[in-house]
């Protein structure tokens, strides 16, 4: 407990980074074409998204799984998951908490819609930077981030990425 605590407050004061190694999107060809994410900055630090959606999304549940490692050579252990509503959580955000500090960072350049459903089209996410709405309690360390999105039952869109946590 003692540990845990030295170490919010460590993290509290120290300026974090994320370089992102890897950025992969997959979309069922049903839902969408022209799906491109890859990683843009020069510190390898933002995230961008483009896909033309051909189906309108009327429900969206979301599953995201954080893993970490400490060192290359030992396999990512499973340090956090969450099961959420993405309707829910895109109509009626409670503002300051860890998932709409996440999903503002996310939505900041982008034109997705503010509810559901989700039209068809081109949606795009800019330059997402997650650096300062990086929760205090994920450790500097290095990330495997997996998100599926799933519409009713149905798994449509898996995103993985890879990245590294360092201090300043
Ligand atoms: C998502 O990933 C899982 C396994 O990691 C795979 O079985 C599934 O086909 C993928 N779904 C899509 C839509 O790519
Ligand atoms: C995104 O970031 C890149 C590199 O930092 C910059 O050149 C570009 O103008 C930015 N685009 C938007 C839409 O903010």
């Amino acid at each position: 407990m003692i540990w845990l605590l030295i170490h919010l407050i460590h993290y509290t004061g120290a300026k974090r980074r994320i370089r992102w190694d890897c950025f992969d999107c997959q979309m069922g060809t049903q839902y969408a074409d022209q799906m491109n994410c890859h990683v843009g900055g020069i510190r390898r630090s933002l995230l961008n998204v483009e896909l033309n959606l051909l189906e309108e999304l009327d429900a969206i549940k979301v599953y995201v799984k954080i893993s970490t490692r400490f060192k290359p050579t030992i396999t990512y252990r499973k340090f956090f998951d969450i099961n959420f509503n993405g309707c829910r959580v895109i109509a009626d955000m409670v503002q300051g908490t860890m998932v709409s500090n996440m999903f503002n960072a996310v939505v900041k350049s982008s034109n997705q819609p503010r509810k559901c459903p989700i039209k068809k089209g081109v949606i795009y996410y800019n330059n997402i930077s997650i650096e300062e709405s990086l929760p205090m309690f994920v450790p500097s360390a290095q990330l495997f981030i997996q998100v599926d999105f799933y519409s009713r039952r149905e798994l449509y869109l898996n995103v993985s990425l890879r990245g590294e946590i360092t201090e300043k």
